[in-house]
């Protein structure tokens, strides 16, 4: 593996955390059983989420899965999310049996699926819209919401990379049926692997604590009426998750005040950002640049390798995926095509200084 100067992200991890990870492991209360886990949720939906309730599992992927399920989206159903997204949206989809439908990025200016075209991809099959808060930028919720609302389909939304990011000033995250949150090490909060499920629904919230855990009851602890599965999170992570939201807003405004660098640094260079609505706060979880064309972002990576410095390409869309590409075969999602072609994720963490991204930003011209 190669061994960066400059990682493209790095978790924040410190000797607080440390010490809330042995305290919970001195209690012994390692398992999902463990007190930690419900302190963990609640700080989650308190901070983060702002939804009512949350159940940690054990990915972001999971949460998805749980969602679906909870909603009794299965096969026969369909569900629309878009294109550019990373494999684990449509993963989730496919493992509960629904055939996912797939709507381009809005335009060269946003990422994130577009409302417009939602409504043509809507059938009798259709259970739920499932959009994607890419790169932390949030979607244009209430238009969703609206049709979401006039078609009687439920809304998740995968916020996996979306923690802190703000659509009209409310929190991405609590505007759908239900969010699913990812804590994988790249995440401004972590617990290693893990995830969140949020919601705002009590029985939704009771029977997704359910499906991740065997259906395990107080009363009858061996008698189950549903078919669980075991997709929690451990004590030991949640004790590290619960020291992390304690210093979530630090970690978050570094996120943006690493964004504000590169914005600064990136001015008059051939290369431009994604700059939201006024009304909005992205959470920038990754600067991402967009080049003139394919081969100057291939140049430009392959210069920040050769000083180790690591970069990212942007998602694979769905419909171009190997392993997806022949359920769309002859579909068309340019814009989608666009931002893989040209996008390039910078690197972005609590660690990263000025002259780091003074450096980065040398290499775009
Ligand atoms: C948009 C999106 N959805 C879902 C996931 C899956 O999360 P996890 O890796 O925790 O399973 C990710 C992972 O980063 C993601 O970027």
């Amino acid at each position: 593996m190669t061994k960066f100067n400059i990682p493209i992200s790095k978790p924040n991890l410190t000797k607080k955390d440390f010490l809330e990870i042995k305290k919970c492991f001195d209690s012994s209360w390692i398992s999902s059983k463990s007190p930690w886990v419900e302190k963990f949720e609640k700080s989650f939906a308190k901070k983060i989420s702002g939804t009512k309730y949350s159940v940690a599992v054990n990915s972001g992927t999971s949460a998805l899965f749980l969602a679906l399920k909870a909603l009794e989206i299965g096969p026969g159903d369909e569900v629309i999310l878009p294109t550019l997204t990373m494999i684990a949206t449509v993963n989730a989809i496919t493992w509960v049996g629904a055939k996912p439908i797939l709507v381009d990025s809005v335009s060269k200016n946003d990422w994130n699926m577009n409302p417009n075209k939602i409504e043509e991809k809507i059938t009798s099959k259709t259970k739920a819209i499932l959009p994607v808060h890419i790169y932390g930028y949030p979607c244009n919720m209430n238009e969703i919401n609206k049709i979401a609302k006039k078609h009687k389909l439920y809304v998740i939304e995968d916020a996996a990379e979306a923690m802190g990011a703000l659509y009209k000033g409310k929190i991405t995250g609590s505007l759908s049926d239900i969010s699913c949150f990812s804590l994988y090490s790249n995440k401004i909060i972590t617990t290693g692997n893990g995830g969140m499920v949020c919601t705002n629904n009590q029985n939704i919230y009771k029977l997704i604590k359910k499906l991740s855990f065997f259906d395990f009851n107080e009363k009858t602890h061996f008698k189950h009426n549903l078919i669980g599965y075991n997709l929690v999170l451990s004590g030991l992570q949640a004790a590290l998750g619960y020291s992390q939201v304690k210093k979530f807003d630090r970690l978050l405004n570094k996120r943006r005040q690493v964004f504000e660098w590169y914005r600064k640094n990136l001015k008059n260079k051939h290369v431009s950002l994604i700059i939201p609505s006024k009304e909005d706060s992205p959470n920038y979880w990754f600067p991402a640049v967009i080049t003139k064309d394919k081969k100057t972002k291939e140049i430009i990576a392959k210069k920040l390798f050769n000083d180790k410095i690591e970069t990212r390409d942007f998602f694979l869309p769905i419909h171009l995926q190997p392993v997806y590409k022949r359920d769309f075969q002859g579909e068309k999602y340019p814009i989608s095509e666009y931002f893989f072609e040209r996008g390039l994720l910078l690197p972005s963490c609590f660690d990263l200084s000025l002259s780091q991204v003074t450096q980065i930003c040398k290499f775009f011209n």
